[in-house]
């Protein structure tokens, strides 16, 4: 069953396992969040929506018992719909869409929490923000795709900094997560949070230079980029 959390708007940082080792995906999420991950954050791509083929929801039913925590799924796919109680069913606790997936986009995040999950709502780099004052009775949290979504390892878009102010003033004091993800790294995480953010993917920035089996470098990574994300 979904694990559910009273609202905070405590820095959160969520380690996405697309960096991770694929051929060891449940030692790498134990790793993560014993040495510090909030969420774990899964991307689920459809060669079709993204251009680039991930896992599906026997993957994250799989991956629950290795995870204690929230399992944050980002679903690059579309059509969305067909595959929400699947990943319901895998014990995922939030499942977050994308505005571009398809035309009714509304009806996908009812069907998010008619499932049991909280409902996610991402935001392309190149979509407007027009229609989210439409949704925000119906998400739990917004994420603001700094890069194009498909591949990790890319730079943020400097433009999207705007975006970032403008959906946390959209957001005012519900109480709706603001998610950034792409291109996260100690340079920017201070930057994104003074903008609005309180959740922060990073990919390669957390991955980088460990493995399960020598995890200090996540430790080291996650303490880097949540002290530079708070000023410290
Ligand atoms: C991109 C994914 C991201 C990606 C982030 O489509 O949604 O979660 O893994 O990776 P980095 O942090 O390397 O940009
Ligand atoms: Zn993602």
């Amino acid at each position: 069953m979904p694990v559910s959390r009273p609202f905070s708007r405590t820095l959160k940082i969520a380690p996405s396992i697309l960096a991770a080792d694929f051929a060891n995906f449940g030692a790498e999420c134990r790793a993560v969040e014993a040495e510090g991950a909030d969420w774990v954050h899964i991307d689920v791509m459809d060669g079709h929506f993204v251009p680039n083929l991930t896992f599906g929801p026997a993957m994250c039913a799989a991956l629950r018992p290795h995870i204690k925590g929230v399992m944050d799924v980002h679903l690059m796919i579309a059509p969305v719909d067909p595959c929400v109680e699947a990943f319901a069913r895998a014990g995922v606790n939030r499942l977050t869409a994308h505005i571009e997936s398809g035309p009714h986009i509304h009806r996908t995040l009812q069907a998010i929490r008619a499932a049991g999950c909280s409902a996610g709502l991402a935001i392309n780099p190149g979509t407007d923000t027009g229609a989210v004052p439409h949704l925000l009775d119906d998400i739990d949290l917004i994420c603001v795709m700094t890069v194009n979504p498909g591949f990790g390892g890319q730079t943020l878009i400097p433009a999207m900094m705007a975006k970032i102010r403008t959906l946390r003033a959209m957001i005012a004091d519900r109480p709706i997560h603001l998610e950034i993800d792409g291109g996260v790294t100690e340079a920017n995480a201070a930057a994104l949070v003074a903008a609005g953010a309180d959740v922060l993917v990073a990919g390669s920035a957390i991955f980088k230079g460990g493995n399960a089996a020598n995890s200090a470098a996540y430790g080291a990574n996650i303490r880097a980029l949540r002290a530079a994300a708070e000023g410290r």
